[in-house]
Formats: C-alpha cells, structure tokens, sequence
C-alpha cells in the first residue's frame, strides 16, 4: 500500500512539475484520500487468535511438526500454540490444507512452510513431531512410490535434521504395522502379520521401515526417538474423501444413502477421538520412554454395529448394503494400551457416542458448504469397492 502511495505522490509531484491543469491535480488529492481512508481501515483490523499461554523464552521451545496441515497435525498444532511454544509447520499439502491451520496465519509464534519432505530440509527446531504421509487407503494408494518415499527418504530427512540440531524426534508410526493381526489385542511386542507385495504394503512395510530407522539413528547416532503406533482415529477436520469407516459412513447417512459393509461386517475396529491421541503424543514425546507406544481406544465395535450407531446419532433410517470383502481388509484391531497407560499415564477418555456428535457436526456443515458451493468438484469421497479397485488397478499403481 506505501508504495503505491508514493506512486500517487510522484504522479503527484510530476503534474506540479509539469505544470498540469487543476483537474487532474484534485482528482489525484481525492485517489490520495481515499487511499489513506483504505490504509486506516486495513490497520485497525487485528485477528484475534485463540488464546495462548505466556511462556518465558527459557520454557519455549521450537517445535516443527511435519503434516501440520493435515488431520492429527492440525489439532496437534492446535494444542502447542496454546500451550506457548514456537511451531513449524511443514506440509506439501497432498491431503493436507490449510484452512486447518488458518486460525494460526500471522500469529508470531507459528509459522507455515510450503516443503515436500523428501527433499532435505534445513531449520533449528529443538523437537520435531514427525506426521507427514498420507495416512487413508485410497491416499495411500493412490501413488504408492511416493508413500513410500515420503515414509522412507522423507523420515531419513527428518532424522538427519534431529541429529543436524539435536532434536527429539517423534514418529507417527501405525496399527497398520501389525497387518492382519493374529494375536489379539496387539501389545507393542507383537511383530505383526504384513503382506510386503499387498495394496497396503506401501504404506505398512515403509511405516515398518521409518520405525527400523528411528532405531537406527536412535542406537548409532543417539538421537532421541519417540514412536506412537496410532490406531484408528476420528474427529473434525478428518478428510471427507479418505474412504476410510467413518467418514464413509457419516457421509453415507447424511447424504440418505444406503451404508456400505464390505465382508459381513463383523469385522471389529477401535475408534479413537482426536482429543486423546494429541493428549497421548504430547505425553510421549514429554515422556523419558523411547520403545513403540500403541495410541489407541480399546472400546471394540463391529464395523455393522459403528454404521447403526452413526445412522442413530446422525438421526435417518438408511438401509444396510453388503459387499465382497476388500483385499488384506484386517479382520480384528485393538489396541492394547498396557505400556501407553504405565509409561505415559494415559488413557483415552472420549465415549465413541460423544465424539461420534463432534464430528457429524463437523461434517455437516462441511457437506452444507459443498451443497451451497458452486465448486461442486472439490467434495469427492471413496464410497465402493469398484472406485478403490480403479485407483489400486490404474497405471499410477506399480504393484
Ligand atoms: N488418522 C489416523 O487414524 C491414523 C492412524 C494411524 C497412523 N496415522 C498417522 O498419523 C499421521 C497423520 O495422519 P492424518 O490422519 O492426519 O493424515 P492426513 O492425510 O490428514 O495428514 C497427513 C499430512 O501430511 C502431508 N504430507 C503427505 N506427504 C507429504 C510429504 N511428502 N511432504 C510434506 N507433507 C506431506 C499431507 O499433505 C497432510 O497434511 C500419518 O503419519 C499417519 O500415518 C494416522
């Protein structure tokens, strides 16, 4: 804005020095004007961020968080601008976006970088929450090379700059690790039952090797290593398209369509909400213990019964629709939080009735945006095996 005011100026001085007619002269006087009242306006408007703690520079520390615009990395994001510590985000937003983070934009303690994290990155951070990857089925598959770039080469950036600058690393590893299980519920111990050439191998082998990595750098070169196995989480600003239980079946009820099971439906899975894994990432990192932590919420539901109680609480009467079973789909997941709960002193608190209502909340008024909105293109989920078995047979996938 100054600089076009001196432009007005200089136009301004020009006309006197060329001795132009008054005309043009009041015209400029009045442009003028009107700038300055725009300039007036503009500086009186502050944003008002939520509130942050106050912590003296000796407690502050700098903290970068990879994946900060996606799903977990918001909310993560979230908690560590209100507890008062300098964040980093850096995102190349595949799945990510930043109205997630927008709350954050201009506030002195956070910044955002726009970086693909398989090429180096060089900062001075003092911890590093290692989220970036894409973490749904049909994002995951959609370009299995770069998953697992993105969890092999990516992590090996990431550990480079924890040992570069001497930052406690925490890895977001998965569940996924332990395949289709056949120990139940998995304690941390368990070494998993992983197809390597499967669909979901891009995502499980290269998560399995980023843990062998974190090891690595953790017993060579003495970094210190933080990693949480997470487990099946849900909650706002959870992806509308990642295809993935939940979303799929809110999504499904809100827009009055059948509910989709894939198998007969009695396969279980574990929900956590959003709230309880930031508490337990926090705690692991603050934590002095640095073997793999299972983050999850025990409470097991079959998959039917998680479609009839998100139908309830969503408040329609959809039919239940049955399809063949999806390729490696696991059959049982829960978590056994033993080590979470004497380690780190954590449980998850949240009913899945009461974070159920959070996020369809959420997602409603998502899907009144995207209704109201002409970009109609924007809003696209995954919600039949036949679109997945598009995406896992299309030329973008070597398998
Ligand atoms: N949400 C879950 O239920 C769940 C379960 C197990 C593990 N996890 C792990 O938690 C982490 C976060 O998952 P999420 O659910 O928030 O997923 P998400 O897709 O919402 O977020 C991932 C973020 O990483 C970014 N990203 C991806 N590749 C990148 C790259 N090469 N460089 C920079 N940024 C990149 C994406 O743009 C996105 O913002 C992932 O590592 C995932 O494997 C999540």
């Amino acid at each position: 804005m100054n600089s076009v005011l001196l432009y007005f100026l200089f136009s301004f001085i020009g006309l006197l020095a060329n001795g132009d007619n008054n005309d043009s002269l009041t015209k400029l006087k009045e442009e003028i004007l009107e700038l300055q009242k725009r300039i007036d306006n503009l500086e009186k408007f502050h944003k008002k961020y939520p509130r942050v703690k106050y912590l003296s520079i000796n407690e502050q520390r700098r903290i970068l968080v990879t994946g900060g615009a996606g799903f977990v990395g918001s909310h993560l994001v979230d908690r560590l601008m209100r507890d008062g510590h300098r964040v980093t985000v850096v995102d190349n937003f595949f799945t990510g976006s930043k109205a997630n983070i927008e709350q954050w934009f201009g506030h002195p303690n956070f910044e955002l970088i726009n970086h693909d994290i398989v090429n180096s990155l060089f900062i001075e951070v003092d911890e590093i929450y290692h989220l970036a990857s894409p973490a749904s089925p049909p994002h995951y598959m959609f370009n299995a090379i770069k998953t697992i770039k993105t969890n092999t080469l990516g992590t090996i950036n990431m550990l480079g700059l924890a040992r570069r600058v001497k930052a406690k690393l925490l890895f977001t590893s998965t569940s996924e690790v332990y395949g289709d299980p056949e120990v139940h519920p998995q304690p941390e111990t368990y070494w998993g039952n992983v197809n390597p050439i499967g669909p979901r191998a891009c995502y499980d082998e290269s998560k399995r090797v980023a843990e062998a990595m974190c090891f690595a750098y953790a017993r060579q070169e003495k970094i210190q290593v933080r990693i949480a196995r997470i487990f099946n989480t849900y909650g706002p600003r959870m992806n509308l398209n990642d295809g993935r239980v939940i979303s799929n079946f809110i999504i499904q009820s809100l827009r009055k369509q059948n509910l989709t099971l894939y198998g007969n439906g009695n396969q279980t899975r574990s929900f956590q909400y959003i709230d309880d894994l930031v508490n337990g990432l926090v705690a692991l990192m603050n934590s002095n213990y640095s073997k793999p932590v299972n983050l999850g919420n025990p409470d097991e539901f079959t998959i039917r019964d998680t479609a009839l109680l998100i139908r309830d609480v969503v408040g329609n009467s959809n039919e239940v629709v049955v399809k063949e079973k999806m390729e490696d789909d696991p059959q049982r997941r829960k978590p056994d939080i033993t080590v979470a709960k004497r380690e780190l002193n954590w449980e998850p608190k949240t009913r899945l009735r009461e974070g159920l209502m959070k996020t369809i909340d959420y997602f409603r008024s998502e899907v009144d945006k995207n209704d109201n909105s002409e970009n109609l293109h924007t809003f696209y989920y995954l919600n039949s095996k036949d679109e997945l078995d598009e995406i896992i047979n299309s030329d973008k996938i070597e398998l």
